[in-house]
C-alpha cells in the first residue's frame, strides 16, 4: 500500500459505565474511520450494520466516490477525463498497476490482452447446455466459474506470476464469452476474436459480424463501447465488489470469484438495473404517463421505484450518467435515430424527478444505468445484453480489487457476525409429545 493510514486521535466508547478508546484513523480523502478491530475482544459487543451503510470493509487505493460532489476517480483521475481521454484498456492497466502507463507499458499491455483473447476449442461445448432462451447473465455465471476448469496452472493465488495470467485471461476472455453468450441467443455461429483490432472493435465485431459478409466497425461505436467500458470498470465496494472480495477471502480460484462477482451484480438493485431501466421506459411507453409513474415511485405502499434512480453513495448526479447521457446522443446521431420515443420518456422523466420534492428530498439523482439502456439498444443489442455489457466492463475492477486485497498482508477471512434474536437452548421433543 501507497499511502498508509493515519492514527487522528481516539473515539470513545462508553459501555455500562465504562470507557473504551478506539483509534480514529484518517485516509487521504473522505471520511475518517473508527477502528473497531479490537471492539468484540476488549468490550464483548458487536457493531451492527445491515447493508454497511456506515461500515468501512478494507482499506483500498484504488477508486473513490465522493457522494455529495458526484464525483469518482480512478487512482486520483477524474472518470470524465479518463472517458473523454483514455481507452478502457488503459484504464485497466491504470486500475490494476496505479498509474497510467507508458507508451510501451501500454503496448505490451494490449499485445498481452489481444493474445488471451481465445478460449479453449471445449469451452465452446458449455454453451450448448443451456437453452438457447436461457438469460445471458445465467451463461456467464456458469461459463466464467467453468474457467477454472481449463487454467489450472493460474489458479494458485499465492503465486503472483498466476495471479497475473489469470487477470489477464479474465480480462481477455471476458469479451469472446459474452459475444457467445449473445451468438448463442440468436443462434448465429460464434465469431472469432481478430488480434488486429483493438479491445472494443474486437467485441463489437464478435458479436455483429456474420461469416456470410465481411463486416466493419463503425469507429464511432467502437469509441462509444470503449467509453461505456471505462465508465463501468470500476466503483468502490458496491455489492459485486464486496462479493468478488470475501468470496477471494477464502482463498478461491479468481475465476470462481468473478463468477460470484456476476451472480451479485445481476440483481435489479445493481447491475440489473440497466435492463430494468429500459423496462420501465418501455412500460412508461410515453411522456403523458409520467406522472403516474412518479406517483407510483413515491408511494410507499407500492413497490415500483424508478429503475435508474437513486444510490448507496451518490447524493448527487451519478457523473457517469453524465458522460453514458452524452454518449446516448452521440449513438443515436451516428446512427441517424432523431426520434427515440424512449429517449424523450428517458429526458423528460429526469426533467420532471429533478424538479419534485421527494426526488430532491431523498437526494435522488439518475445513475450510470438510466440512459446505458438507451445507448446499448440503439447499438443493436437485446435488453437481455445490458447488464453483461456491465460484467465484462467491471470484471477489470473486481480483479483490480481482489489482487489488492490478496497482497494485503493485514488479509484475513472474511467473516461477519450477527445479532442472534432466534430461540435460545432448548431439549429435543420426541414426535409424540408435540
Ligand atoms: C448500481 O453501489 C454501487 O456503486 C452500485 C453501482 C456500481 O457501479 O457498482 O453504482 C451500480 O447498482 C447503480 C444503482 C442501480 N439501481 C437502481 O437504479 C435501482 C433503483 N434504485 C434503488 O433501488 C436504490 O436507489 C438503490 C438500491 C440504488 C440504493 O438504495 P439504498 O441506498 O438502500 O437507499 P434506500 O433504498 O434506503 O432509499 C432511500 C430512500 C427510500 O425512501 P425512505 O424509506 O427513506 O422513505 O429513497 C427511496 C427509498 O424508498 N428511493 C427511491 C428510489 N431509490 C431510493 N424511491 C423511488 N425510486 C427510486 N429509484
Amino acid at each position: 500500500m501507497k499511502n498508509k493510514v493515519e492514527a487522528k486521535g481516539k473515539a470513545q466508547l462508553i459501555i455500562d459505565g465504562k470507557t473504551y478508546d478506539l483509534p480514529v484513523l484518517k485516509g487521504s480523502v473522505g471520511p475518517d474511520v473508527i477502528d473497531i478491530r479490537t471492539l468484540y475482544r476488549d468490550a464483548g459487543v458487536f457493531t451492527f450494520d445491515p447493508g454497511f451503510t456506515s461500515t468501512a470493509s478494507c482499506e483500498s487505493q484504488i477508486t473513490y466516490i465522493d457522494g455529495d460532489e458526484g464525483t469518482l476517480l480512478y487512482r486520483g483521475y477524474p472518470i470524465d477525463q479518463l472517458a473523454d481521454n483514455s481507452s478502457f484498456l488503459e484504464v485497466a492497466y491504470l486500475l490494476l498497476h496505479g498509474e497510467l502507463p507508458s507508451a510501451s507499458e501500454l503496448e505490451t499491455f494490449e499485445y498481452t490482452i489481444t493474445r488471451h483473447t481465445m478460449l479453449h476449442d471445449q469451452f465452446d461445448q458449455f454453451f450448448r447446455g443451456y437453452r438457447r432462451d436461457a438469460h445471458p447473465m445465467a451463461v456467464m455465471v456458469g461459463t466464467v466459474g467453468a474457467l477454472s476448469a481449463f487454467y489450472h496452472d493460474s489458479t494458485d493465488i499465492s503465486d503472483p506470476e498466476a495471479r497475473t495470467i489469470a487477470s489477464h485471461r479474465m480480462i481477455a476472455k471476458m469479451p469472446t464469452i459474452a459475444a457467445r453468450a449473445y451468438k448463442y441467443s440468436i443462434g448465429q455461429p460464434f465469431i472469432s476474436p481478430r488480434n488486429e483490432l483493438d479491445y472494443s472493435s474486437n467485441f463489437l465485431r464478435m458479436c455483429f459480424a456474420v461469416p456470410a459478409e465481411d463486416y466493419k466497425v463503425s469507429k464511432t461505436l467502437s469509441r462509444a463501447m470503449d467509453k461505456i467500458f471505462i465508465l463501468h470498470a470500476d466503483h468502490e465496494q458496491n455489492a459485486s465488489t464486496s462479493t468478488v472480495r470475501l468470496a477471494g477471502s477464502s482463498g478461491a480460484n479468481p475465476f470462481a470469484c468473478i463468477s460470484s462477482g456476476i451472480a451479485s451484480l445481476w440483481g435489479p438493485a445493481h447491475g440489473g438495473a440497466n435492463e430494468a431501466a429500459l423496462s420501465m421506459l418501455a412500460e412508461i411507453g410515453s411522456v403523458d404517463k409520467i406522472p403516474e409513474y412518479i406517483r407510483k415511485a413515491k408511494d410507499k405502499n407500492d413497490p415500483f421505484r424508478l429503475m435508474g434512480f437513486g444510490h448507496r453513495v451518490y447524493k448527487n448526479y451519478d457523473p457517469r450518467a453524465k458522460v453514458m447521457r452524452e454518449t446516448c446522443h452521440q449513438v443515436l446521431g451516428e446512427l441517424g435515430i432523431t426520434n427515440d420515443p424512449l429517449l424523450d420518456v428517458a429526458m423528460e422523466l429526469e426533467r420532471i424527478a429533478l424538479e419534485d420534492e421527494y426526488f430532491v428530498e431523498k437526494k435522488l439523482y439518475p445513475n450510470i444505468d438510466f440512459y446505458s439502456g438507451i445507448t446499448l439498444r440503439a447499438m443493436g443489442f437485446p435488453t437481455e445484453m445490458f447488464t453483461v455489457l456491465f460484467a465484462l466492463a467491471r470484471t477489470v475492477g473486481w480483479i483490480a480489487q481482489w489482487t489488492e486485497m490478496i497482497e494485503d498482508p493485514s488479509q484475513k477471512i472474511g467473516r461477519p457476525r450477527q445479532i442472534f434474536t432466534g430461540d435460545n437452548e432448548r431439549d429435543y421433543l420426541p414426535l409424540n409429545q408435540r
